[in-house]
């Protein structure tokens, strides 16, 4: 699948901008240079610097999955933007549930919107923003970027094309062969078989992350060995 790249100077969210297009079909790459109202996950706003980052959408048609397996898209992506990362250091981790991390810290987030038939997923928006030349945040908590990662600058309208290529081939690679994005995903995904702290709203435990289902359900094994499950918003990490 050949993408489309639409350029744009600003619009209010890539995601809101085409998700409103109802011609925009799969393949669909919508790019800003600014965001008036950058969305991230639930109500929070995304920080991006104008013509700094990058920020864009891409419209998928996953029909070939049904809604209970609709995660997967999210880790083809995901593995599709720490694949591209990957060349640039080699510390570049998947975050459940949606945020990719350098050294600890968070170089970029997806926000993904559905749409679904009683069977099938027949249209995702998939929201991509990427820290490259921004080296200061206001708000964003614990942000890093490509330029402070590496020390070097980088061009855009490059780097823009080959991070969605990028993701492209792992949304191919998983209509091919599911099993091989799911375990990519894991070898990348953050603080697995690692002790870490987290809190439910029982309090907070410390366990180890064992998987992630393709409906985007969490695994823990905590410290008593009890396995603990959640999805989105269910759970917190701690630092
Ligand atoms: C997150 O980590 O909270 C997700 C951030 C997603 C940000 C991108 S920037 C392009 C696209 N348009 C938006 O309004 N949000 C996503």
């Amino acid at each position: 699948m050949q993408l489309k790249f639409n350029y744009f100077d600003e619009v209010t969210s890539t995601n809101s901008t085409l998700k409103a297009d109802r011609e925009a079909r799969e393949g669909t790459v919508l790019l800003a240079k600014f965001q008036t109202s950058g969305r991230g996950t639930g109500s929070n706003q995304w920080e991006s610097e104008k013509a700094q980052n990058i920020t864009g959408s891409i419209v998928f048609e996953p029909t070939f999955l049904e809604p209970a397996n609709s995660f997967l898209v999210s880790m083809a992506i995901s593995v599709g933007i720490a694949t591209f990362l990957n060349q640039y250091s080699n510390e570049v981790k998947i975050k459940w549930p949606n945020d990719i991390y350098i050294k600890n810290k968070k170089i970029g987030g997806i926000l993904i919107e559905n749409e679904f038939t009683a069977s099938a997923i027949t249209r995702t928006i998939a929201g991509i923003g990427i820290n490259i030349n921004q080296t200061r945040f206001i708000k964003a908590p614990n942000p890093t970027s490509l330029s402070i990662v590496t020390g070097k600058h980088f061009n855009l309208g490059i780097i823009e094309k080959e991070l969605f290529n990028s993701i492209n081939k792992q949304y191919l690679q998983l209509k091919k062969d599911k099993e091989l994005v799911y375990q990519n995903y894991h070898s990348l995904l953050y603080g697995k078989n690692k002790l870490l702290h987290f809190e439910d709203i029982h309090g907070r435990f410390s366990g180890q992350i064992q998987q992630v289902d393709y409906d985007g359900r969490l695994t823990i094994k905590d410290s008593q060995n009890d396995i603990r499950h959640y999805y989105f918003k269910e759970i917190t990490f701690l630092h």
